[in-house]
């Protein structure tokens, strides 16, 4: 059997993922489950819903929580990193000092996407130096956001390491509901970089027959839904000819979404809201199953996601999944150590991206632009420095301008003072 390791492991998402390791077990037989956090409270709590979870499935895996993630991940085969540094608090100021300038206040898109990489990748890199040094082979899958800049980060640094969102399953989900066929029937035709992608096909796999590209058809049908599934104009929508994922609105719809966030309660305070009546649940030693209340939070389907997928690291269960790895061509118009979000063949030795179609001019432009950008926060987060900080921002398409870059950049420095290993 396996054993696994989340760092990150105290978050409230915590159940979902066990919920997936106890349902899944033919696809991925684990037997050790360590739940590493610095949060003595916290990774206790979860560990004890955890083993719940598992012991009314019938599962006879071990769990156990520790702070220390060279004795969680020593001799582990996978390392799942979920956390959040600076917590809800930080993400709460991310999703608002930006809208003061009149930009968008967003966990991972404009300027508060960029203050998380700046807070993440030393401490993820630090984390993965751990890893490396106790279980060099293991597989380090990141959820921890902004998912392309941390994943390619590890990557630059030698590391066994793949990138994983729910957006792809989230709508894969969703379409197949709406077609009322299984969800494993149906494959999507996903590009772009993380939390900026486009379904451009959707196809149901039809036994003996050839796959069928029903997008145009679930428009026509399902038009309404798809549209504010998205919180995204329908007519936008059909214009673009492709399904953009809803964080393509910070960008199709940046002025209207900045009016509608200005004032409003920020979602990390709904979250906070719901971190604590789910963190007062798991504390009810009769809880044995993920509760529904944790519907409410952004990640469903993330145990599919990330079970799957460690299920054709792992060697068990060979397959397609759309994962953030390195370009190598896929994008052509982008550097090879880009990081990218298709869909790839992964198996033991890693994820290859399936050949892409080319974008078309829009999309191709604005991913270009926020590659360049990632690039930059990258080179800020690992260097430090003010005026690096500037010029990430100034290469980003929400933000652009000289004068504005340096105000964002001089208040994102004083909102992170404490959070950042450089100032
Ligand atoms: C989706 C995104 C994640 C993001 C989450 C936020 O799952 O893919 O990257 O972290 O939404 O959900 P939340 O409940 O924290 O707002
Ligand atoms: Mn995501």
């Amino acid at each position: 059997g396996l054993k696994i390791a989340v760092v990150g492991g105290g978050s409230t998402y915590t159940p979902e993922l066990v919920d997936g390791v106890a349902r899944l077990r033919h696809l991925l037989p684990v037997d050790e489950l360590v739940l590493v956090d610095p949060a003595a409270d916290r990774r206790e709590l979860l560990a004890g819903v955890a083993g719940r979870i598992l012991r009314r499935q019938g599962h006879g895996a071990r769990v156990w929580a520790t702070d220390d993630v060279t004795a969680a991940a020593d001799g582990a085969d996978a390392v799942l990193l979920q956390l959040r540094v600076g917590g809800q608090a930080a993400r709460a100021r991310d999703e608002s000092w930006p809208l003061e300038y009149g930009c968008l206040g967003q966990e991972t898109t404009g300027a508060g996407g960029l203050a998380k990489a700046l807070r993440t990748v030393p401490v993820v890199l630090d984390i993965a130096e751990r890893v490396r040094r106790v279980a060099p082979r293991a597989w380090i899958v990141d959820f921890t956001n902004p998912v392309g800049i941390v994943t390619r980060a590890l990557l630059e640094h030698g590391h066994r390491a793949i990138g994983l969102c729910n957006v792809a399953i989230g709508l894969q989900r969703f379409f197949a509901g709406l077609l009322g066929v299984a969800p494993d029937r149906v494959e999507l035709d996903h590009v772009g970089l993380n939390h900026l992608t486009w379904e451009r096909g959707v196809r149901v796999r039809a036994d003996g027959a050839t796959d069928t590209d029903v997008l145009p058809t679930l428009l026509d049908r399902h038009g309404p839904a798809v549209a504010e599934h998205l919180r995204l104009p329908l007519d936008l929508v059909r214009a673009v000819g492709a399904v953009p994922s809803y964080y393509l609105r910070y960008f199709y719809r940046h002025d209207a979404v900045v009016a509608e966030l200005t004032g409003a309660p920020s979602r990390a305070d709904e979250v906070a809201a719901l971190e604590a009546e789910l963190l007062r649940l798991y504390a009810d030693p009769a809880l044995d199953r993920k509760p529904e209340l944790l519907e409410r939070r952004g990640g469903a389907y993330y145990s599919e996601a990330a079970v799957g997928l460690l299920a054709a690291l792992l060697g068990g269960a060979p397959g397609r999944h759309v994962v953030d790895v390195r370009n190598d061509g896929a994008l052509p118009f982008l550097p090879d150590d880009m990081v990218v979000e298709v869909p790839a063949d992964v198996g033991p030795d890693g994820a290859r991206p399936v050949p892409v179609a080319p974008l078309d001019p829009a999309a191709a432009g604005l991913v270009a632009h926020v590659a360049g950008y990632e690039r930059l926060a990258l080179d800020a987060a690992l260097r430090g420095g003010r005026d690096r900080v500037v010029l990430a921002l100034l290469a980003h398409p929400l933000v652009g301008q000289w004068d504005l870059a340096g105000d964002l950049a001089d208040r994102l420095l004083a909102e992170n003072r404490d959070l950042l290993p450089w100032r």
